[in-house]
């Protein structure tokens, strides 16, 4: 059970809930390309895996894994509104690259249109692209899931998907280092929440 399940609701309402957020989300994964599509279902598949290793409500995860990337295929300029319109401040980065906003905006759509009050789940789709600091348990599991679904390929997936299933703290690290890395090597920008989930996850571990 989360947090939020314990909020005057019964825990029939709150499956009941869930639930549907999952059929509403799962219709928007369907209008992606079929590559998304099929990445989708690699993490619904995964964080359901990770779910049950550490203990996470397995349908707040599959909400989480059917709406995380429902908005990545939007053109710039209609994510750019749309997060204009839910009063997202967009950062400089952001600016530079509308797509890292396309879990920021999905989160803040559900809030208002699906009326969704689960913080940890917002969270999750929000931060799934840069992480942050101080990740939640289901935040982490999508972050990871996203990375190591079976169609993901990189150097590393595979220590990567071991690891994950051992400590989800240590494979969250081994996960940002790696983005990180990728993005140095290609001159990419980095979003300061990439970095601060990286040093918060460093000091947690005691590396530094
Ligand atoms: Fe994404
Ligand atoms: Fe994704």
């Amino acid at each position: 059970m989360t947090q939020q399940a314990t909020e005057n609701t019964s825990g029939g309402d709150k499956q009941h809930r869930y639930q549907e957020w999952s059929r509403l989300a799962r219709a928007m994964a369907s209008r992606l390309s079929p590559a998304r599509q099929a990445h989708v279902r690699g993490v619904v598949q995964e964080v359901a895996r990770l779910c049950r290793r550490y203990g996470e409500d397995p349908v707040r995860g599959e909400v989480a894994a059917w709406a995380h990337d429902a908005m990545r295929e939007w053109p710039s300029q209609r994510t750019l509104r749309m997060a204009q319109e839910l009063g997202i401040v967009v950062d400089e980065v952001e600016a530079k690259l509308p797509v890292l906003l396309h879990g920021p905006v999905m989160a803040a759509w559900m809030r208002v249109h699906w009326k969704v009050e689960d913080e940890g789940l917002l969270q999750a789709i929000a931060y799934h692209t840069t992480g942050r600091a101080e990740m939640g348990r289901l935040e982490r599991i999508l972050y990871l899931a996203d990375l190591i679904e079976p169609g993901r390929e990189f150097p590393g997936v595979e220590t990567l998907r071991e690891v994950a299933h051992e400590d989800l703290e240590r494979a969250c690290l081994l996960a940002s280092e790696s983005t990180l890395r990728y993005l140095l090597d290609r001159g990419e920008l980095i979003h300061p929440r990439a970095i601060e989930m990286r040093n918060d996850l460093l000091i947690r571990l005691g590396g530094r």
